[in-house]
This record gives C-alpha cells, structure tokens and sequence, in this order.
C-alpha cells in the first residue's frame, strides 16, 4: 500500500539549516536595520531568491488571500512592491489598504513577518519602477495600470529556529516615533522540526 501524504509529510525534515549567531540583546532599536542585515546575510549565503515573500491582504468581506511577489527595496518608508491596479491584490489594497509580508529563507532558518497599513507611491514612483523592468516583464501592462506600494511597518516579527528547540522571536512595535522590542516568549513549539 502507498504511503498516505500525511506519512509522506511527517517523514520531511523541517527547520535543516543553520542559523547563524544572532544575540537579540544587540538587536538595533530600529528594525529595517536588522531586516537589511539579515537580507544581507540571506544574500552573501547564496540563500535562493531571498526577496520572494508572501503578501496577504483582505477582499471586500474580509477574506484572508496570499500570493508569492518580490520585495522591491526597504526604505524609511517601508517595504516596496509592485503589481498591477487592475490585479485582485490592486483592488484589495484599493478598498483595504493594510497587509502583510512574511520571508522564510530556510538556510539560516529565518523568518520575519511584516505587518501594517499599505501606501501607494507617487505616479512617476510607479512608472520609475515599471520602466525598470524588463522589457518582457513591461509587456502586457496597460498604460498607468502598474503600480508601487509600501506596506507601512506596524508590527515585524524576527524568528530564527535553532537546533534546541529554543527558538526565538523578537517582536517589534511602533512606538509612535520609535520602536519598541522584546523577545517573545512561547516561541518553543513542539511541531516546529
Ligand atoms: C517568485 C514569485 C515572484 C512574483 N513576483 C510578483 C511581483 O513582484 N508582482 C506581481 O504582481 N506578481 C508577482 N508574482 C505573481 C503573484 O504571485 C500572483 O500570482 C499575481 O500577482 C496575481 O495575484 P493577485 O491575483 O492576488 O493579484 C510572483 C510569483 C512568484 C512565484
């Protein structure tokens, strides 16, 4: 008889990579210096495609929905990506302008969740980075139709499994103008690897 799938899935090892030191009591006060430090470390491991992340948005009713898009930068602002207006995600983000990023590089056995309200940027921010891409990747976009929008962090979780079992989770939270952070206690999950 064939394994069942759910046989299949509980002989695939999770969390195999190793992480790389990482002491959450020198963590900066801001947390867009330790997103760039860890994607700097994701980039120098040769970690595949480390700026693919999830972004999750909500429809008209409230309905959770998720797809794979790719971070264009981090900035004072936020954390940039582009699509199209007309896109089910251009029209989400039209009538509920919040969401969240998630980044999980398995090589270093890292994630980090990003979660806050959404801004578009400027018409010529837009047609900047259209013109930036590929003429392939150009085609097929309406004129005026693609878009760049900043997800506004509220909220950035940094998780780094470790071999013990004792993983962390560093939560960080706007604090008006700064930030506040603190490790998250209960990150041990017994269903994690
Ligand atoms: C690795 C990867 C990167 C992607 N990057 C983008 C992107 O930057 N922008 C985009 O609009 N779609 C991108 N896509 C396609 C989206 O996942 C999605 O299928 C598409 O944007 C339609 O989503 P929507 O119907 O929710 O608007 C990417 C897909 C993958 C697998």
């Amino acid at each position: 008889m064939t394994s069942s799938i759910r046989d299949l899935l509980r002989a695939v090892p999770a969390l195999t990579g190793s992480a790389p030191p990482f002491d959450p009591l020198s963590a900066p006060d801001d947390p867009t210096e330790l997103f760039v430090a860890w994607l700097d470390e994701a980039l120098a491991a040769d970690i595949a495609e480390p700026h693919a992340m999830t972004l999750s948005t909500v429809d008209a009713e409230g309905r959770p929905d998720a797809r794979t898009l790719i971070l264009k930068d981090v900035d004072r602002v936020g954390w940039a990506f582009g699509s199209t207006l007309s896109s089910v995600k251009g029209r989400q983000l039209a009538m509920h302008p919040a969401a969240a990023l998630s980044f999980w590089w398995p090589g270093q056995v890292r994630a980090v969740r990003v979660r806050g309200p959404v801004v578009q940027a400027s018409t010529e921010e837009s047609a900047a980075d259209l013109a930036a891409r590929s003429a392939a990747a150009r085609e097929g976009v309406a004129e005026g139709d693609w878009a760049l929008w900043r997800v506004v962090p509220e909220q950035i979780e940094f998780w780094q499994g470790a071999a013990d079992r004792r993983h962390l989770r560093l939560m960080y939270e706007r604090r008006g103008d700064g930030w506040s952070h603190a490790v998250v206690n209960g990150a041990q999950r017994e269903d994690a690897g």
